[in-house]
């Protein structure tokens, strides 16, 4: 999904490595100041009444029907790096020592990454599917297993428990919140149920007590997707610190990207010893020592290039996700009074980082303006967007694995059928998939005047909804 709003996004961003004004004043205290200050001021002004933007958006034509956009910049380009990088890289290329064995960066990272986190231990891998894999694995999930995961996700999910030869399992998807539904989670459980996999989706924390309370009642284990949540919070802890093993990706769209890139972080140090052996072909690692020197494992190892590079954005990263919490904030305030908008809820106490901004979208308080068109209308105001996740496990993928040799042998047949039928009781996740609308992180990092635009785009077209869902 953030590959795809990406792609929508590219036409739109300043030439690679050209810093934006925006983004240079956003990384001096004076910019944020003034930014932050300026915001605070429109805010109050605007929760009284709207914004001279927003009425001046609204009286003019959509630019889908020939009006001006909105929006007529580029917005933040993504990824990043600056020059003074360089030197950590170009030591490590002449260094010639690029592979984990060698060099210590990656060790390095994977010390800083877990106390950025509050983790005790930190295992980098080669990616999120990797760190996915290692995970599901040292939990014990094996052939002809179950896990219960949510199906609003990036199709990796799905695919790692499926590589592990287990049946994904899906919960369903709070209508209100995107992540797994908890009440959902018990009437799924069966004897080969293994492990419960929520997912941190677009950076917005599960409801980790009740799936945690579960977890514990049916003794399985909790393998936390955080792939898109880097400092997401939930009652005081990090994402990826709240079930038994958490998994991060650093891809290239990532808040903290490396191009590809991942990892495994926990509080236990058996299991994070057994993560190290199974990512280094099975080498034995610290306390565990397996069944001799090789036990089974694969090469899921992160490079020192990837390591060095993350390295750099450590503050960075902390900077931006408040950059990105003060405009999420600002736009859940103001969108939440637009009729038809719904803004996610997250959980009590809880802290969402924004790997993208999603709200729901209700087509009837838009005239019935369809939410194709809605997005088209809003992509011609400046504002790129895009509609989330699709119900995948209908999209050929699962059919597939019902209908493989491997799978018809691990499963009975009437457990696969039963299967298949299940996906038509997944209703709250058929709602997100059919209602969500998304704006990308790197908006978020915008300067206010930018972010109102979001917000002006949004109730012009609300304005003038009747006339586009004619046209
Ligand atoms: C929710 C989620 N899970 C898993 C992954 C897989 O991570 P990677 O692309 O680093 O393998 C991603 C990456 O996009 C993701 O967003």
């Amino acid at each position: 999904m953030a590959e795809i709003c990406l792609c929508i996004l590219s036409p739109r961003f300043p030439k690679p490595n050209e810093e934006s004004k925006a983004m240079k004043d956003h990384l001096t205290r004076r910019g944020f100041i003034r930014t932050a200050a300026a915001g605070s001021a429109a805010l109050t002004w605007l929760s009284a009444r709207q914004s001279p933007l927003v009425f001046a958006a609204e009286a003019d034509k959509p630019a889908l029907l020939g009006g001006t956009p909105v929006h007529k910049g580029g917005w933040v380009r993504w990824p990043q790096w600056r020059e003074s990088w360089e030197p950590e890289v170009l030591k490590v290329l002449r260094s010639g020592r690029w592979f984990r064995g060698s060099g210590e960066n990656v060790a390095q990272f994977e010390t800083a990454y877990a106390q950025l986190l509050g983790a005790k231990r930190c295992l980098a891998t080669a990616s999120g599917t990797t760190a996915l894999l290692v995970a599901l694995h040292v939990m014990d999930v094996d052939a002809g297993d179950e896990v219960i995961v949510s199906p609003y996700t990036f199709i990796a999910t799905y695919n790692a428990i499926l590589i592990n030869k287990a049946l994904p399992v899906f919960a369903d998807t709070d209508p209100a919140s995107l992540t797994m539904d908890p009440a959902s989670i018990e009437s799924r459980i069966t004897d080969r149920t293994r492990a419960i996999l929520p997912v941190h989706i677009y950076g917005m924390p599960c409801d980790m007590d009740p799936i945690n309370a579960i977890a514990k009642k049916h003794k399985l284990a909790v393998v936390e997707d955080a792939c898109q949540a880097w400092l997401g919070e939930y009652k005081g802890r990090k994402c990826g610190t709240l079930g038994d093993l958490g998994c991060f990706s650093f891809q290239e769209s990532k808040h903290l990207p490396s191009g590809e890139g991942g990892a495994v972080t926990s509080d236990s140090d058996d299991l994070v010893d057994r993560c190290q052996s199974f990512h280094n072909c099975g080498r034995s690692f610290g306390g565990f020592k397996g069944s001799g020197y090789f036990t089974r494992g694969g090469n899921y190892r992160m490079q020192h290039f990837q390591a060095v590079i993350l390295l750099q954005q450590m503050d960075k990263l902390v900077q931006e996700t408040a950059r990105r919490r003060e405009s999420a904030d600002y736009l859940t305030a103001q969108l939440k009074q637009i009729p038809g908008i719904q803004p996610a809820r997250l959980p009590e106490n809880s802290r969402a980082v924004w790997h993208l901004y999603p709200f729901r979208y209700d087509a009837q308080q838009f005239n019935g303006l369809s939410r194709g068109k809605f997005m088209q209308a809003l992509n011609a105001e400046g504002i790129p967007c895009g509609g989330g996740y699709s119900e995948q496990y209908n999209d050929g993928l699962l059919d597939e694995t019902i209908n493989s040799r491997g799978f018809k042998r691990l499963f009975s047949a009437e457990r696969l059928k039963a299967y298949r039928e299940s996906f038509q009781e997944l209703k709250g996740n058929r709602q997100v998939c059919a209602t969500t609308v998304a704006v990308t992180q790197n908006m978020l990092l915008a300067e206010r005047g930018d972010i109102e635009h979001i917000i002006a785009a949004v109730r012009k077209i609300h304005a003038h909804s009747a006339a586009l869902a004619k046209a």
